[in-house]
């Protein structure tokens, strides 16, 4: 309850255009914990940086409520350029995108552009043997992007797509079921937008229980999962169910975003399970930047830290 709280309080206020100015003029330096850079080299040397660690990358062009399908194209055509940037440079990409960004709900040429740009970013990323992940954002747009990833598992096949459910909502375990035909490659998270009580659980205990639940129904199911979350008592219980019912270390993956938990992250790896670290980079970071403020307070006390510092 608190938790729900809080988040509400920061999120409302990070809304505030005078907060997110003042945050923007002074706040570079410390979102660079959370942020790897504004281009695509700068995310490349990340992905440098973490493999030494054997952590694996996710990288994500940052950029929301983009308004016009002239600039989804552009967006996409600049995650495009990271896909052609990181192939370069020896990496085999592997990128998150939100259809928002590209153009999902706008209809050009009698089809979604969301879905159009998509096909274009996937398309790409396979020829370098790639993998892109749709990335799930709030409640009104999961009917859409479930039924576009079903369309582009059909097109570009379950090994270069994937996306996300989040255990808040009530409806998500139906969801995952639904999709199993599919054997897909899924993001289980909590959910990070602010979501009605109508859709979504507004106790955390409940959306732990949820979470445990769709991993382990999504591992017992045979497809991969990715485990993204940072909260121990999960990880450890994921844990011990794949090790309870012979589920190998390469069946699954934890996922963290780049700057949190640095420790547990490196510290899963050297274990040898699956990491990767969910690298944003990009000069719209500042939505993405209140969101991890709001997780938690300890968040926030790092930025207020930075900014007593001047
Ligand atoms: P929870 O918030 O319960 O935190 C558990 C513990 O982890 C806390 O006690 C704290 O110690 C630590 N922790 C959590 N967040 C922290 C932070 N920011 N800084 C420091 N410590 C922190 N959401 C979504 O709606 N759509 C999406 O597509 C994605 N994609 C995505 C990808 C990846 C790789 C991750 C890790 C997360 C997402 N999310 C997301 C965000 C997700 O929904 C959720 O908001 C965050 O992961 C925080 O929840 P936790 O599962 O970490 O647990």
């Amino acid at each position: 309850m608190i938790d729900q709280m809080y988040r509400k309080a920061v999120l409302t206020v990070a809304g505030q255009k005078a907060i997110e100015n003042a945050v923007r003029a002074r706040g570079w330096g410390m979102a660079q914990r959370f942020v790897a850079g504004e281009t695509p080299q700068t995310a490349i040397q990340a992905v440098h940086d973490l493999k030494k660690d054997g952590i694996m990358a996710n990288l994500d062009l940052l950029g929301e409520f983009i308004e016009s399908p002239a600039q989804c194209t552009q967006f996409a055509d600049n995650v495009i350029t990271m896909l052609d940037a990181a192939h370069a440079a020896g990496i085999t990409p592997y990128v998150s995108v939100k259809l928002s960004s590209v153009g999902q709900g706008k209809t050009v040429d009698g089809e979604d552009l969301g879905l159009t740009n998509a096909r274009r970013i996937i398309r790409r990323a396979k020829e370098y043997g790639g993998f892109v992940c749709l990335d799930m954002e709030d409640h009104p747009r999961v009917d859409q992007t479930l039924a576009q990833f079903r369309t582009l598992v059909g097109e570009f096949g379950g090994q270069h797509v994937g996306t996300v459910l989040q255990s808040y909502l009530y409806r998500t375990e139906k969801d995952r079921g639904g999709l199993d035909d599919l054997s897909p490659n899924l993001r289980i998270v909590k959910g990070a937008y602010l979501e009605p009580e109508t859709v979504a659980y507004p106790q955390k205990a409940d959306v732990d229980a949820a979470y445990r639940r769709l991993v382990y129904a999504h591992m017992s199911a045979g497809n991969y999962v990715n485990v993204a979350t940072h909260d121990e008592s999960i990880i450890h219980d994921v844990q011990m169910y794949a090790l309870a019912h012979g589920i190998s270390k390469d069946a699954f993956e934890f996922q963290m975003l780049y700057g949190i938990r640095r420790d547990l992250q490196r510290n899963l790896a050297a274990a040898g399970y699956r990491v990767r670290a969910y690298i944003p980079y990009g000069r719209d970071w500042y939505p993405y930047f209140s969101r991890r403020i709001a997780e938690t307070p300890r968040n926030a006390m790092f930025v207020l830290r930075g900014m007593l510092k001047g």
